[in-house]
């Protein structure tokens, strides 16, 4: 979390909840998308990737072992090197607080030879890894960690690991995966038995990715077979992730516990080892209808349809567990509303989530007036079937549903409920603040910064397609900061003027659509059309259009957490004051291609001669205007990025950076 205060939030009673929201994609899904691409021969193209913290942090981890990964928009595509490709990275993997990110990329790493340490924040670093260490020791790799196997954890892998058969003590996922992705590139049969079916998408998408991976019973077990070092063939590939059955539990169960309510959450993954809550809603009363059921990408998908339903109480058995091993919090709110004594079983493994999960829940139930205790490794809820006192600030423990879930029974309780922190939430649900207000629910953070502290600001400034702003979303997803393609505000000024069909040389219409620039402006994919781009390049000449956008920025570069800007006067006018400038600049050639290869796999069919021609009368334009003309600030790090990949440019950045600190 770049964040360094906490950013408390209330939660009030809500009006009736209305609408229809996709939720962010399946976390699962997301990071298991992001590793198995690597793995893959070819282009893999992910649509609907969640862009969380914790998916962004494998994201990161997978770039610094060699891989390359570019987003564009809601697009992200990742160059798979096939099994065995990775390459040692020069720097810790720091994996934020991504539990699933980190066990798996150890898994993953067991079966590469050279060493690599990972780590994670204080969250992360509590957990426990030697159910992950213990079957990959036993394969052959070797790591060095804490006297308490936690992290951060040093990587000793090995190409001639030995294929094993492992039962898994507990159901886990992560831990069927991890061992499932060392076996990848191991010669041989791996098996994995689990006694307890776990959510399977490791072994859907290696399917998906014509990975064979065969599944047995055997004594009501589930085993996995797969067989190492599979042949490859190069073959394109996309794949789009469904939404979260995890995220949208928050806004279902809202739509529940408030009166009158009635959403609808579209996209969501059904897969049946992910919808235990569902199936405990329904036992519960609720009203919930799944629409439009249809297979993506190998996983079943579905729209769900909630409304606001009395409940009642409800007895969880344990082996329905791992089919809804995230959802006890917001489960817990529900019981909370219930009209009787709802217990949940089997639930120990809720000690070493993100926090220890039976005690948070637990705390905050009693500060809010709910009667709510442990009994061995259950959970016992007395519901009073009327809404909670509230009136109470309870501690998340840096744990997001701890927090979402408690802002949800703010929207039905008598007082106010307020979360010590939402910084966590950004880990699996960004913007659940602004998707809850959405529908209706009245969630307000509480943004205020101490006096006397500042955001950092980082400028990149450059000429178009110099890779500035390949560098600049990299550094603002790297330290979670807020990121402004200054370049965008004058497109969309430009769009503005085109769609109201005005020349390009109408300055008072230019004027005009300047001061009109509304945040969803920014979010047109066709803003990055070379002709939109030629116009906002004439228009961005107009003294009185700069000054018209000048505001929105400088705005932008206080938010909470700090941002990063690329542009062309970032560093000279529009912040002299930030923190770090960095000036980007490669040949006419290479830039050139690169923007003549983006063009093209964006679906704008144009020339090569013709991107190099609009480049260099851009350059023009941008160093003769009088104002603001494109030069470096003088006290900016200048970068040719020529012979360099964006991999090592972002390196150096990220060198230079700590160097500076
Ligand atoms: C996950 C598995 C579960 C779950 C986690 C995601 C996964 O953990 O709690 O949020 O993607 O494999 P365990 O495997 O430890 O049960």
């Amino acid at each position: 979390m770049s964040e360094s205060t906490p950013i408390p939030a209330t939660a009030h009673k809500s009006p009736a909840l209305h609408g229809a929201v996709r939720v962010p994609g399946d976390k699962s899904i997301s990071h298991r998308a992001l590793i198995l691409a690597s793995q893959a021969l070819g282009k893999t193209r992910i649509r609907g990737l969640l862009t969380g913290e914790d998916v962004i942090h494998t994201a990161n981890a997978l770039r610094a072992l060699g891989v390359d990964i570019e987003q564009y928009g809601d697009e992200w595509v990742v160059e798979g090197l096939g099994i065995g490709g990775l390459q040692a990275p020069s720097h810790t993997l720091d994996m934020g607080n991504a539990g699933t990110g980190a066990r798996l990329i150890m898994g993953l790493l067991a079966a590469y030879p050279f060493s690599a340490r990972l780590t994670g924040d204080a969250s992360l670093q509590s957990r426990p890894m030697s159910r992950v260490m213990t079957p990959l020791r036993l394969m052959g790799a070797q790591f060095d960690a804490t006297e308490n196997e936690r992290l951060p954890i040093t990587t000793h892998g090995s190409s001639q690991l030995k294929a094993i058969t492992y039962t898994l003590p507990m159901a886990s996922a992560q831990v069927k995966s991890a061992i499932l992705l060392s076996a990848l590139n191991t010669s041989g049969t791996t098996r994995v038995i689990e006694p307890e079916a776990s959510r399977d998408h490791t072994e859907r998408m290696l399917r998906f990715f014509d990975i064979p991976i065969s599944h047995t019973h055997k004594d009501g077990a589930h085993v996995w077979s797969l067989e190492g070092r599979p042949a490859q063939s190069p073959k394109d590939r996309e794949i789009i992730v469904p939404a979260d059955p995890s995220s949208a539990a928050f806004p279902l169960v809202a739509a529940l516990l408030v009166e009158g309510s009635e959403i609808t959450l579209t996209d969501v993954c059904l897969n049946p080892l992910r919808t235990g809550l569902f199936k405990t809603l329904l036992e519960m009363g609720a009203h919930i209808d799944i629409r439009n059921q249809r297979e993506v990408g190998g996983e079943p998908v579905g729209d769900i349809h909630a409304r606001y339903s009395p409940l009642r109480p409800v007895d969880v058995p344990a082996e329905r567990a791992p089919s809804m091993i995230d959802e006890y919090p917001i489960l817990a709110m529900a019981a909370a509303m219930a009209n009787g004594r709802s217990t949940m079983h089997g639930l120990g493994e809720l000690r070493v989530k993100e926090s220890n999960r039976l005690n948070a829940i637990i705390d905050g139930l009693h500060a809010c007036g709910v009667d709510a205790y442990e009994e061995g490794d259950n959970l016992v809820i007395q519901g009073r079937a009327t809404p909670p006192e509230g009136g109470a600030t309870v501690r998340c423990h840096h744990d997001h549903r701890i927090a979402m879930s408690f802002l949800v029974l703010g929207l039905a309780s008598k007082a106010p409920i307020s979360v010590d922190d939402t910084r966590a939430i950004a880990t699996s649900f960004p913007h659940f603040i602004e998707t809850m207000e959405h529908i209706g629910a009245a969630i307000h953070a509480k943004q205020d910064r101490p006096i006397g502290t500042r955001s950092l600001v980082i400028a990149v400034d450059g000429p178009a397609a110099s890779g500035k702003g390949t560098l600049a979303r990299r550094l603002a997803d790297h330290f979670n900061m807020a990121y402004l393609d200054t370049g965008s505000l004058y497109r969309a000024v430009a769009m503005r003027l085109v769609y109201a069909n005005k020349d390009p040389d109408d300055v008072p219409a230019a004027i005009a659509a300047a001061h009109a620039i509304q945040d969803h402006d920014l979010a047109n994919p066709k803003l990055r059309s070379e002709r939109i781009g030629n116009v906002a390049s004439k228009i961005s000449a107009i003294t009185e259009v700069r000054e018209a956008l000048l505001e929105y920025q400088r705005s932008f570069a206080k938010r909470p957490g700090g941002a990063v800007l690329d542009g062309r006067d970032i560093g000279t006018v529009i912040c002299p004051d930030a923190d770090y400038k960095f000036f980007i600049t490669a040949s006419i050639d290479a830039r050139t291609t690169r923007r003549h290869k983006q063009l093209n796999e964006m679906g704008f069919a144009v020339a090569y001669d013709a991107v190099k021609e609009d480049l260099l009368s851009r350059d023009a334009r941008d160093a003769k205007r009088d104002v603001a003309p494109l030069k470096p600030a003088e006290d900016a790090l200048q970068i040719d990025t020529t012979e360099h990949s964006a991999n090592e440019v972002f390196n150096m950045v990220l060198a230079h950076i700590s160097e500076n600190m």
